[in-house]
This record gives structure tokens, sequence and C-alpha cells, in this order.
């Protein structure tokens, strides 16, 4: 099935995901891929990373950049104060941004948008201030465009994203406690309008209580056949 314009997209559990673009460029986000429900060997399964994206501070979200970084030397590309942070955790090619903002990675347009959320870095103890939480929009060289929503809660600017990036697949938490849960994730499909949506940020641990079932009861009728649901290790185009 190619839904996706020739983008592969793996799931990694929680928010980890990896996108192949058209070109073959390989794109993380939000790569934790040691946690309780991450595929076996994930992180010896990766050949190569040219950019990592990490929408905000908490070590769910951060996860195993710094040792991918080392490994790759991608780009990582993170809001002003998480990728200063990581410049001093030793990764070398960062890149840090802000709301609103956009760069071209060899084509790929990646733009930082807001989240509402939280995003401290907690450090050996310590507590860093991380910024503002983010999402991204990634629109690959053929025009498909990615939302990755980090870790929100429903906020209004959802429906100028929808508006504005048009995305045809939205990236969306549904376990609840710490971000959207299956209704108002639900609610915010409707303001988004994508053609392709995955939950995630489900099942990791307990206290993510959403299920991607009771998300898909409450989707619109008319989202209900867009809802891709995939285990973590699964690939879909
Ligand atoms: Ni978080
Ligand atoms: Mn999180």
């Amino acid at each position: 099935m190619d839904r996706f314009g020739g983008i592969k997209v793996t799931w990694f559990g929680h928010s980890a995901f990896k996108i192949e673009s058209p070109s073959g460029k390989v794109v993380l986000i939000d790569p934790w891929l040691s946690h309780p429900k991450a595929p076996a060997g994930a992180l010896d399964s990766l050949q190569k990373v040219d950019l990592i994206l990490v929408t905000h501070g908490h070590g769910d979200h951060i996860g195993d950049t710094v040792a991918i970084a080392r490994r790759f030397n991608p780009l990582v590309a993170a809001i002003y104060e998480v990728a200063n942070y990581l410049q001093r955790k030793g990764v070398s090619n960062v890149l840090g941004m802000n709301i609103g903002g956009t760069f071209d990675f060899h084509g790929i347009k990646v733009t930082m948008v807001e989240a509402t959320h939280s995003s401290t870095i907690i450090d050996g103890g310590r507590e860093i201030p991380g910024g503002n939480p983010a999402g991204f929009i990634v629109k690959f060289e053929n025009g498909f465009t990615v939302y990755h929503m980090g870790d929100t809660g429903l906020f209004g600017g959802l429906q100028l994203i929808g508006e504005f990036y048009k995305p045809d697949l939205v990236l969306i938490p549904i376990g609840s406690l710490f971000t959207l849960g299956p209704e108002n994730a639900a609610y915010a499909v409707g303001l988004l309008k994508p053609k392709w949506i995955i939950p995630m940020h489900y099942e990791t641990f307990p206290a993510l209580t959403g299920k991607p079932e009771e998300f898909k009861k409450a989707l619109a009728p008319e989202y209900k056949d867009r809802l891709i649901v995939i285990a973590p290790g699964e690939t879909v185009s």
C-alpha cells in the first residue's frame, strides 16, 4: 500500500518514529528506543540517521538522542534551550530553533509549532529549564506533510495549524494524564482534518490509560477509516 507517496513510517512505541523520505533521508522524532514497550534491538537496528527532531526536554522524548547522535552525527534540531543542553552533552551538530521557525534539510521543510505542555530537563537529579514544548510539521520532498504533535493538550491553535499546514498524517498522543486522551484527541483530529492518523504516547506505562479502541470510537465517522493503529516496530507506507 502506498498511502504516503513513498514515505515509510516506523513507530518504535511511545512518541518515537523513524520516517524515511522519498529521497532516502532518515528522520527520527523523539527517539526513545529503550523504553519498556520498545521492540528488542531497536537501537541496534538503525542503519543510518540524517536528522533528529526533539519536541521537548522530557526524558521520554530526548530519549536516546545523545547516543544516536554520537553514532551517526545527524543534525539534531530542538528548541533553543534543549539544543543548548544537547550540545553540552556532546552532540556536535545541533540546530536551535523556536516556535514558528522553519529550516530546509535537503528539500525537507521542518517547522516548529506550539504544544501546550511543559519542558523541564531532569539531569542527574537537577532540573534544567527546557524552554517551551513544541510539535513539528515536516513537509517532505514530495509535499507529503507529517505533523508530530509532541506532548500536548487541546488548544485553539490546532485549527490554525490544520488550515495553514494541511497535514496529511498526524501523529497524535492519546494516552491521557500527561497529554491528550482518546476523546479530546478525537476532537483535535476534527480541527486538523488529516488524511491519516497514527496514535502514539499510550500503553508505555500503566499510567497512560488511553487506548486506540477508545480513540477510534470517539473519532467522527469520516475519520475512523483514516486511523492507522500499529504495533511498536511496525512500518507503514
Ligand atoms: Ni512530556
Ligand atoms: Mn511524554
